[in-house]
């Protein structure tokens, strides 16, 4: 199985140590899961490699755009994660949780002075600037005389060859200031000026999905960014507090993706920085990462309900389930892989090669084509693994399908994290 999680009980396929039938006859479909364990241990991964390998100062941040409910960010909380926020929505949630805002990024290309006042409000701990405007925004939101910790979020021109929605630390991006136009270094001359802001380092984020075949793009990166940041410091006396390496970790999707070792490569990327330092005559900086796929992705498993089976003769077949790109789009936008289970079935033979499709109105509402599967019948449950990133945080209501539940595993319970969404909720902002 893809991941030490999922595992098989005669005929049932179980998640978390529960039988994932079982669940679906209990929350109905179509039903997210979450393996509260495995999150936790992700988390632990990240918490103890980064102590290791980079000094007790550094320090995880979770991407909560991978998947943001309250009660994620109570176990981030809990387990002493930071979090990376990237939009008012994210703050409030977060907030609701009670979480500690000074160990919280708020990251974002285009904050506008409403968002950049709210988090302020809510004390977030460091701005990731993303150019000259949030600068001049936070000067004019702030209300008192103390200074914003800012970290300058910077494209070190990496280019990672993973798909191009989500390679983000290339010069020609949206995000960020560019090293190698010199607008960066023109950034900083500009921010010296500005008294509502300290500057105490650096961020860059080269994309996600990204596994160490690409050519360790994070020790080009930090190369890059530590020789900008040990200039900063010598020409213009910015210390250099800080460098934040962004997320991006790739995880299992199949049985064909490679497995990524979190401890053994941040352990190379911490001996990298420290030789790097050395050269450079710098101290090594605090270390900040932003992993959300590879804390939640393999904690995370979709449930559906089969109904129509088309065999079209001569062409293909469809097995129509009860959910579709409204939980999860990731097919119909990238093409994304996933390993797809008929799990009340897991004994029989796969002999039945089907397009496992959604509900939509919209032939491009595939969860994945050419899956192959016992011949199901109306009623059989497929379970769709490695959902727990971009699926709840990326569903929408598009033909007014409600939203499914969350439901949460940890030592053998489940407990509903979020609601179904009812269609009530549906037109509840509708005049
Ligand atoms: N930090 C920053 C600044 C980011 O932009 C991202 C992801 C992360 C951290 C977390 O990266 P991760 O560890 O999750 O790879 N919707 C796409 C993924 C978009 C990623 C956007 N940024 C998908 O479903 O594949």
């Amino acid at each position: 199985m893809i991941c030490e999680n999922i595992g098989i009980n005669g005929n049932h396929l179980t998640f978390a140590g529960m039988d994932t039938v079982a669940l679906a006859e209990k929350h109905g479909t179509p039903l997210y899961l979450f393996d509260e364990d495995r999150v936790r241990h992700n988390c632990r991964v990240y918490l103890e490699a980064m102590k290791k390998h980079f000094g007790e100062s550094s320090f995880p941040c979770y991407a909560s755009k991978a998947a943001s409910f309250k009660r994620i960010y109570e176990i981030m909380k809990d387990e002493g994660m930071g979090i990376d926020l990237v939009s008012p929505g994210e703050i409030y949630t977060a907030m609701k949780a009670d979480f500690t805002m000074e160990k919280s990024l708020f990251h974002g290309n285009n904050k506008t002075d409403a968002d950049v006042s709210y988090a302020m409000e809510c004390g977030v701990g460091y701005f990731v600037a993303d150019s000259i405007y949030e600068l001049d925004a936070i000067a004019r939101c702030k209300k008192d005389s103390t200074k914003q910790k800012v970290i300058l979020r910077l494209t070190p021109g990496i280019d990672p060859h993973t798909y191009d929605a989500v390679a983000t630390g290339k010069v020609d991006s949206k995000f960020g200031t560019a090293i190698e136009t010199g607008q960066a270094e023109e950034l900083i001359k500009k921010a010296l000026s500005n008294e509502s802001i300290e500057i105490v380092g650096y961020h860059c984020h080269v994309g996600s999905q990204v596994f160490d075949s690409e050519g360790d793009v994070y020790l080009q990166a930090a190369k890059i960014m530590l020789g900008f940041g040990a200039k900063m410091q010598k020409e213009y006396g910015v210390a250099f507090k800080v460098l934040n390496l962004g997320g991006g970790f790739g995880v299992r999707y199949t049985d064909n993706d490679p497995y990524l070792d979190v401890d053994a490569t941040i352990g190379k990327l911490g001996a990298f920085i420290k030789e790097e330092c050395a050269q450079l005559g710098i101290d090594v900086p605090q270390i900040i990462m932003e992993p959300g796929r590879s804390i939640v992705a393999d904690a995370g498993m979709t449930l559906y309900s089969v109904g129509t089976i088309k065999e079209i003769t001569g062409y293909k077949n469809y097995v129509s389930i009860d959910g579709g790109m409204t939980d999860n789009p990731r097919y119909a936008l990238y093409g994304s892989k996933y390993t797809v289970l008929l799990a009340n079935r897991m004994d029989e033979e796969c002999d039945f090669v089907a397009d496992v499709a959604g509900r939509c109105c919209e032939s491009g509402d595939i969860i994945q084509p050419d899956v192959k599967m016992p011949k199901p019948v109306r009623g059989d449950i497929v379970a769709v693994c490695t959902t727990g990133a971009y699926n709840f945080s990326m569903a929408s209501n598009y033909n007014r399908i409600p939203r499914p539940p969350v439901v949460m595993i940890s030592k053998g319970k489940d407990s509903v994290a979020v609601k179904r969404e009812t269609y009530e909720d549906l037109v509840k902002n509708d005049i």
